[in-house]
């Protein structure tokens, strides 16, 4: 398998997390309301999943190597606009967030921003991994030999196994502080 083959498996769950949370703005539109749990849920592969495992292996290791290499300026262009891209996606994030508390604490009308924060990702995902998948990752693998295309591979496979540890030692250290 070549590096990206990972990456591109990652953003077919990432994918199907989009279209389950197509379904659940299809029903606020319907019940007027949400499941502060399912947005929770929604945050936790966002931040998780889609953030910290994925957009880490491709900053920490792919971007980072690339980095280092003789990229054209076009290609160094488009790096740049998924950086960006997993910027824009982080503080939508940390919104829907903030939203989801206060329309938990029972501030209804936070149910919008929750709406229009899910709608946001809902439209930002697919067409930042359809610009790696079809543009940057093909670009991208001409600046690697085959050696060092495994040698990343390898990368990957060790930055994820850390993630499950790196979770569950996060929430213990949460629940650790003192109230
Ligand atoms: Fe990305
Ligand atoms: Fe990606």
């Amino acid at each position: 398998m070549q590096a990206r083959g990972p990456l591109m498996i990652e953003h077919r769950l990432i994918e199907r997390m989009i279209a389950v949370i197509k379904d659940a703005l299809a029903q606020i539109q319907s019940s007027g309301k949400i499941n502060p749990h399912f947005v929770d849920t929604a945050v936790d592969f966002i931040r998780i999943y889609a953030d910290r495992t994925h957009h880490g292996k491709e900053e920490e290791i792919l971007f980072h190597d690339l980095d280092k290499r003789p990229l054209s300026a076009y290609d160094r262009s488009i790096m740049n606009e998924l950086i960006q891209e997993h910027v824009f996606g982080r503080h939508t994030t940390k919104a829907l967030v903030d939203a989801n508390t206060r329309y938990r604490n029972g501030e209804t009308a936070a149910l919008n921003e929750i709406a229009d924060k899910l709608n946001t990702l809902v439209g930002f995902y697919p067409k930042h991994i359809e610009k790696e998948d079809k543009v940057f990752f093909p670009a991208s693998r001409k600046y690697f030999t085959g050696d060092e295309d495994q040698a990343m591979l390898a990368e990957f496979r060790e930055f994820d196994r850390k993630m499950i540890h790196e979770k569950y030692e996060s929430i213990v250290k949460v629940l650790e502080k003192p109230k």
